[in-house]
């Protein structure tokens, strides 16, 4: 019932918007932050991903990281990557809005995604700017903790994600803003929505009149504001509703 109310809505979209979170990459093998077996339940998230623990101690960052980002760099698309991308193909969604920074949206195939927490694919040097691929870096990791950049020799090598206490970027927070005030269907799928201002997302897009779809593993706050909910494995649920509209 769920599944068929979705379908239709999605069917409808001239001006569809997907907002994800990381439960759209758990079936990737990429564990999510919240939830069971949450990143977050094994580490304190200020301690471990913000600027600031950032820049007193980049070992520690990196420490997380190296596993995390190894799990990452291996991971491939799994059917719910594949299914928003045949919706944008499709003409269903404009865009994909994602908190996720492991980049399987656009190896999908997904043409127009905004990276409101940046990408994991890439990594700055803080002190010259050098850029690097995270690949690389990756490999330096069995000999270097911290990594050092290959350019002045800093241990200030930071991954191009925004840690907690960083500003958004604004050019894709402003890009998110826009499309979600003029969306008539919104897509949220495996988020916990706990995470402002990504949250805000959504809200902007129902406020501007937007129907709702929530797409995630458990019960969100936002459950509340949507037409549809479907507790479910997004890499099950989405391509059941690409097939139930042909796209
Ligand atoms: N299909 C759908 N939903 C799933 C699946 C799945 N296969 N597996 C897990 N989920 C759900 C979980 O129940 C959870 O509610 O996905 C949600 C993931 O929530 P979080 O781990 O909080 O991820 P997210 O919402 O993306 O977090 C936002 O927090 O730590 C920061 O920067 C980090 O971008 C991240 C932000
Ligand atoms: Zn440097």
């Amino acid at each position: 019932m769920s599944l068929e109310r979705a379908a239709e809505l999605v069917a409808t979209a001239q001006h569809g918007l997907a907002l994800t979170g990381a439960g759209v990459s758990a079936e990737s093998g990429i564990p999510t932050f919240r939830g069971e077996g949450g990143l977050w339940t094994k580490y304190d998230p200020v301690k471990v991903s913000s600027i600031e623990s950032f820049l007193a101690d980049p070992t520690s960052y990196w420490s997380v990281s190296k596993d995390r980002g190894r799990v990452a760099l291996a991971a491939r698309p799994n059917p719910g990557h594949m299914a928003l991308a045949a919706m944008e193909a499709a003409g269903y969604l404009v865009a994909i809005v994602t908190q996720n920074t492991d980049g399987l949206h656009q190896d999908a195939g997904s043409k127009r995604v905004i990276e409101l927490h940046g990408s994991g694919r890439m990594v700055r040097c803080l002190e010259c700017g050098r850029l690097e691929a995270r690949s690389e870096v990756q490999t330096r990791l069995e000999v270097e903790m911290p990594p050092r950049c290959l350019t002045c020799g800093s241990a200030f090598l930071k991954p191009t994600v925004i840690l907690f206490g960083e500003p958004m970027p604004a050019a894709a927070m402003h890009d998110a803003l826009e499309l979600a005030g003029q969306a008539d269907v919104m897509l949220v799928v495996g988020s916990s929505l706990v995470v402002h201002p990504a949250a805000e997302v959504p809200l902007v897009a129902v406020r501007a009149g937007a129907r709702m779809i929530v797409i995630n593993a458990e019960p969100t706050p936002f459950d509340r504001f949507a037409e549809v909910v479907i507790h479910g494995r997004s890499g099950e649920v989405l391509p059941q509703i690409v097939a139930l509209i042909g796209a």
